[in-house]
């Protein structure tokens, strides 16, 4: 069932100059080093190639697929693992990329996971962040833009599977599509 897109939150170009300043604090701070650049699948993939085309220090690239089961009706949940890295993340510096941070229960148990294997240094970049929404104590290190408690889709968020390729990031309506 399609929904209708209501308004647009954040534009395509608004978006692009997130990417540029994230990419540029991160280019700053890891100045002299190689990154590991670990891409949540799927909702951060657009976030992820936008973000590395600006880092201006030496990248690789992973990804990691989970299945977050963590607010309603299993708070205290686990995060699955559906595809492991391919890398080794041993001595590595870590920037594990997410398109957005809710409850932030994906994340601190996906950090605290990764954190046990050894990483010279692990942080957190989203590209959107739901502050308002936080059940744990999780912040990330770098973030694109605080959103409101909207439902947003676009730019790699989906609703049923549907709307990551919108390259805005964009406010659904409640209400269904009548011609759906
Ligand atoms: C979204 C997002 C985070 C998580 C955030 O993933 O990409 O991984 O939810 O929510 P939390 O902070 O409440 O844990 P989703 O499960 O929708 O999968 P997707 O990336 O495949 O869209």
């Amino acid at each position: 069932m399609a929904k209708v897109v209501e308004s647009v939150l954040i534009g395509r170009k608004d978006i692009d100059l997130m990417c540029r300043r994230v990419a540029g604090d991160i280019s700053r701070d890891y100045a002299g080093k190689e990154i590991l650049i670990v891409g949540v699948l799927k909702g951060a993939f657009i976030f992820l190639a936008d973000l590395v085309r600006y880092i201006t220090v030496p990248v690789k690239v992973d990804f990691i697929a989970v299945s977050s089961y963590g607010n309603d009706t299993k708070s205290s949940g686990v995060v699955r693992i559906n595809k492991d890295l391919d890398e080794d993340i041993t001595g590595c510096h870590v920037i594990v990329v997410e398109d957005i941070i809710d409850t932030g229960l994906t994340l601190l148990k996906l950090k605290n996971l990764l954190q046990t294997r050894g990483p010279a240094s692990l942080k957190i970049c989203t590209a959107f962040d739901k502050p308002s929404r936080r059940t744990v104590n999780l912040e990330p290190d770098y973030c694109g833009q605080v959103v409101p408690d909207r439902f947003v889709v676009g730019y790699g968020l989906d609703f049923n599977r549907s709307y990551r390729n919108l390259p805005d990031l964009c406010v659904l309506a409640d209400e269904e599509d009548s011609d759906e």
